[in-house]
């Protein structure tokens, strides 16, 4: 139980990464609350709850700073304030600098981005109050290398990486520390409509050693585990990192 006692919020955990996150949360003794703008995250958490976990659902758009003000202060309500805050939720719409419009621009950088600083902001003060804590934000290999018709998501992901390290030294003092896990590619939906421009997925997938040394995507819960290991005590020195999860892809 290597998270006993404590209390977590996890972003986009309707599915995919964030819903192994919380699931791995609630394994190690987590009350964990599940937000998504997907109402699906109700069954996801009710499915942790009847294996035996402290799961709940809170239907949030991470980029709206009403819902996320009434994320916090619901788990607050539920659970207590957070110990740990997963800013997992992010939006990935392809395209190249002049493919791309506004709309699109705008709506990722509120998702991928700001989402983050409304979140953070929201839990912040409950963390300090109880001494400490530790926030993880969901980067991707994107956060070091960029991959072409995907300049809104790949600059979204650099700007977390930064914003990382921003946040780990502001929030050093107060024993919250803050890191970065950039995944390489794991197989959920979310790449589908990037694929799609290179010949779709099946076909990306050929040269997957090309792009991931290890020869292999990577599983969600790898991603859990690393996100487990950086919530826990067992990191208790390690803060503004980016950690790569990504099979050796940006070791080359
Ligand atoms: N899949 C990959 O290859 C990969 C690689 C690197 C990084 N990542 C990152 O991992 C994270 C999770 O991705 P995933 O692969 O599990 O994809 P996913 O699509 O399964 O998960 C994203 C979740 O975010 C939710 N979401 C979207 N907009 C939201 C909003 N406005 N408010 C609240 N929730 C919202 C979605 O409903 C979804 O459940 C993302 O940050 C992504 O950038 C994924």
């Amino acid at each position: 139980m290597r998270l006993a006692g404590k209390i977590a919020i996890v972003t986009g955990a309707a599915g995919g990464i964030g819903y192994q996150i919380a699931k791995r949360f609630t394994e190690e003794g987590a009350a964990v609350v599940l937000a998504d703008i997907d109402s699906h995250g109700e069954a996801a958490a009710e499915q942790l709850a009847l294996a035996g976990g402290r799961a709940l659902f809170c239907q949030t758009d991470v980029s709206d700073s009403a819902s996320v003000q009434r994320l916090a202060q619901f788990a607050a309500a539920q659970f207590g304030a957070p110990d740990i805050l997963v800013n997992n939720a992010a939006i990935n719409i392809p395209g190249s600098i002049l493919e791309l419009t506004e709309d699109i621009w705008d709506r990722t950088y509120a998702v991928n981005v700001k989402s983050m600083f409304l979140l953070s902001r929201a839990v912040i003060p409950g963390m300090r109050e109880k001494g400490g804590g530790a926030i993880i934000n969901m980067g991707s290999a994107n956060s070091y290398v960029a991959e072409p018709r995907l300049a809104a998501y790949v600059s979204s992901k650099g700007a977390i990486l930064m914003l990382t390290k921003a946040m780990a030294l502001d929030c050093a003092v107060d024993r919250i520390r803050v890191n970065c896990i950039c995944p390489g590619w794991v197989d959920t939906a979310f790449n589908d409509r990037h694929a799609e421009l290179f010949g779709g997925r099946e076909e990306v997938l050929k040269s997957i050693d090309d792009i991931h040394p290890i020869g292999r995507t990577i599983m969600p819960v790898e991603i859990a585990h690393t996100a487990l290991f950086l919530a826990s005590d067992e990191s208790s020195a390690i803060t503004g990192a980016g950690i790569p999860v990504d099979g050796g892809y940006t070791a080359k």
